[in-house]
């Protein structure tokens, strides 16, 4: 028989096992195991850290997010200066560094070109291998102490993976926090929708972010970090910048991949040229390169100025900014019913892509950019961000310049438009407003959502237009008929959509509840909500505080879900989808699961491979009770090994006596 592990130890095993998890997932975008098998260890290693907080440790998994700091950041000294980089904007000043580390070495001139991302230098200091602190970059020689928001960053390691980074005293890293741009873009819709302001870029979300107090709000905005530098105990551990960005990716860091060692300067120019060129293939920003001597030996040689270092270089890239002019402002209607004006330009070349449209995001940022329709504005693109527009240059303002007017009602059905207290954003009062009706259509079919191929922009348009479709479930009733009467739609491609449609009625929960597009609700929040739940009536009639109370479901998602599910026509379309046939409940596991609810248990002896707290969590987790003795009550005893008077008892009172293997099937 398997020896029992102490709860001690199961703790510590099960710590490693995410840790290890969360760097496939994190850091190297390769997980070995499914999100919710990911969120079961969690949930697991939570509960045994509740039955004993004694032991949780400030690098466990599941401190990521901790207390708010009362009293604002403190400010903390760097060891040694966090200095900057001298700028080169042209390939002959690329030479010009060339040059000068040519003067140092004759021989070694080899190079590590990175990608310099656009975020905000971060100093990290971990104690035997443990992260103690993550401080700002601030004045370069003191920052701002955001331990607890640093720690929200779920590739950052809380503790080293590698062995020689556990023998290190002191270990300071140094990287760039960044916003990636579908976070960037997510935080941004929510201010609106929240009536609170933009953020111009991604880095400068990133910078609010960081500098936010609640470290709640900070992990649902999912900030990420490149390491760049590392020092033990003063001294950089490798002989080349190459072997630390080795030796980082080791110790658990992400280290951006697309860094590139060249043998001469001639290597240096062409990845910057590359780069220049491709750069909106990132997911993140990025505003140069950064040119880094190889060998430390001849970094140190070099040694710096008061504020650069001699031995590297910020190759910028030129700005992606160009003039043009207003053609127009339109409006559009997204499915939240918000009013965005756009503005409709004179197409010009930016970036390698023609722009001939620029977001004005809504009428207060018109406002402020004191923006008239026929003006000459400077535009800006960054990523796959939307281009924008960022200055009016009034000198040029031409003579028949008019004001834009807010529509008061919506340029797709006409109904009043509303402009709810504190919030920027107009909207459009009609809940069946086709506009929506079709973001909605489009939403629910998603490749993320209900997966129906096919249901593009095009054939949502006619199906709305003719009012052949009111709402999602309405897809449920498509007929042949009608879908080969609409353009563009022959027999084979309208029997296709159909087996499409059909076959998303068998889709699992988690896709039913992320197509009905709840505010707030993404993909992954869908999933654990399907999981948790188990089925749509379940989650339908959750109180606020139930939906709290599931792990990673913050105050604000929680409400959204409650409100949703308090609108009529809301309860009125899962209705709908039930009568359709759609599926809207958890297979299998959670079904099984429910079972459990309100079930006693009473464990006695030594079962053959869970412990006794893995046997609680699991009865807990699907519903039932652990209790100490047994009684009329109890409704199962679950024995192991040299089980004692508890079975005897359960045998006179006709109590349920069940195997580990019993069990499992019961949970599994
Ligand atoms: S090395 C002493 N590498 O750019 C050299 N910096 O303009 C320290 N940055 O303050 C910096 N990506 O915040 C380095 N791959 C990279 C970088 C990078 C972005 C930032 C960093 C630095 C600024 C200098």
């Amino acid at each position: 028989m398997a020896t029992k592990a102490s709860p001690k130890d199961t703790i510590r095993q099960l710590r490693d096992v995410i840790r290890h998890h969360e760097y496939r997932y994190y850091v190297l975008d390769d997980p070995e195991i499914s999100d919710a098998e990911f969120d079961r260890l969690l949930r697991e290693l939570k509960y045994l850290e509740s039955k004993h907080p004694e032991w949780i440790t400030p690098d466990s998994p599941t401190q990521r997010v901790g207390g708010k700091p009362a009293e604002g950041f403190a400010a903390v000294e760097h060891a040694s200066p966090m200095l900057s980089l001298d700028n080169a904007y042209s390939e002959a000043e690329l030479l010009d560094l060339d040059r000068r580390v040519r003067e140092f070495s004759a021989e070694d001139a080899t190079y590590v070109c990175e990608l310099k991302i656009d975020g905000l230098s971060l100093s990290l200091v971990y104690e035997d291998g443990v992260l103690v602190r993550g401080v700002t970059r601030g004045d370069g020689t003191r920052g701002e102490d955001v331990t607890v928001n640093v720690k929200t960053i779920r590739s950052l390691p809380l503790r080293l993976l590698n062995d020689a980074a556990q023998n290190h005293g002191q270990i300071e890293v140094r990287g760039e926090v960044f916003l990636p741009l579908a976070s960037f873009n997510a935080v941004n819709t929510e201010r609106e929708e929240n009536g609170e302001p933009r953020f111009a870029n991604p880095r400068n979300a990133a910078a609010g972010t960081l500098r936010t107090l609640n470290p709640e709000v900070v992990a649902s905005r999912k900030l990420d970090l490149f390491v760049y530098q590392c020092f033990a105990d003063g001294q950089i551990p490798c002989e080349r910048h190459s072997e630390t960005l080795h030796w980082l990716k080791r110790a658990g860091f992400k280290v951006n991949p697309h860094w590139r060692q060249c043998a001469s300067i001639d290597g240096v120019v062409a990845y910057c040229r590359a780069w220049g060129e491709q750069r909106d293939r990132l997911s993140y920003e990025i505003d140069g390169v950064v040119v880094k001597v190889d060998s430390i030996r001849l970094q140190q040689d070099m040694g710096a100025t008061s504020k650069f270092p001699r031995w590297a270089v910020a190759y910028k890239f030129a700005a992606r900014q160009a003039t043009t002019q207003v053609k127009n402002i339109l409006v559009q209607v997204g499915r939240t019913g918000a009013l965005t004006p756009v503005a409709e330009l004179e197409p010009v070349e930016l970036a390698g892509s023609t722009i001939s449209r620029a977001t004005l995001h809504n009428e207060d940022e018109i406002r402020r950019l004191g923006l008239k329709i026929l003006d000459w504005v400077l535009i800006e693109k960054g990523g796959d961000v939307i281009p924008k527009v960022v200055k009016v240059l009034e000198s040029r303002r031409e003579p028949d310049a008019q004001d834009f007017v807010m529509p008061g009602r919506c340029p797709v059905c006409d109904s009043q438009v509303y402009r709810p207290q504190g919030e920027a954003v107009w909207r459009c009062e009609n809940a069946s407003c086709p506009a929506k009706l079709k973001e909605s259509l489009l939403h629910f079919s998603a490749r993320k959502a209900m997966k129906i191929e096919g249901l593009g922009e095009a054939l949502v348009d006619q199906l709305v237009d003719r009012g052949l479709v009111k709402d999602p479930a309405d897809l449920y009733q498509l007929s042949l008929d009608t879908l080969v009467q609409l353009e563009r739609m022959g027999k084979k491609s309208s029997e296709n959509l159909l087996d499409q449609i059909k076959e998303s009625k068998s889709n699992d929960l988690s896709r039913v509840i992320f197509g009905l597009g709840i505010r707030h609700v993404g993909e992954r929040t869908a999933q654990i909500l399907a999981q948790h739940f188990g089925s749509i009536d379940a989650l339908s009639q959750a109180t606020q505080d139930a939906l709290e109370g599931v792990f990673e479901v913050g105050p604000v998602v929680a409400e959204s879900i409650y409100r949703f599910f308090l609108q009529p026509e809301n309860l009125a379309l899962v209705e709908k989808l039930r009568a359709a046939d759609v599926n809207l409940s958890a297979k299998a596991a959670a079904r099984r699961s429910s079972e459990l609810h309100g079930k006693q248990f009473v464990l006695t002896g030594k079962l053959p491979t869970l412990s006794r707290e893995q046997a609680t969590a699991l009865i807990e987790r699907h519903g039932g009770r652990v209790t100490a003795s047994v009684s009329q009550k109890t409704d199962f005893v679950l024995a192991g090994g040299e089980a004692g008077s508890k079975l005897d008892r359960a045998r006179s009172l006709g109590t349920v006596v069940i195997d580990e293997a019993e069990f499992l099937k019961m949970v599994q």
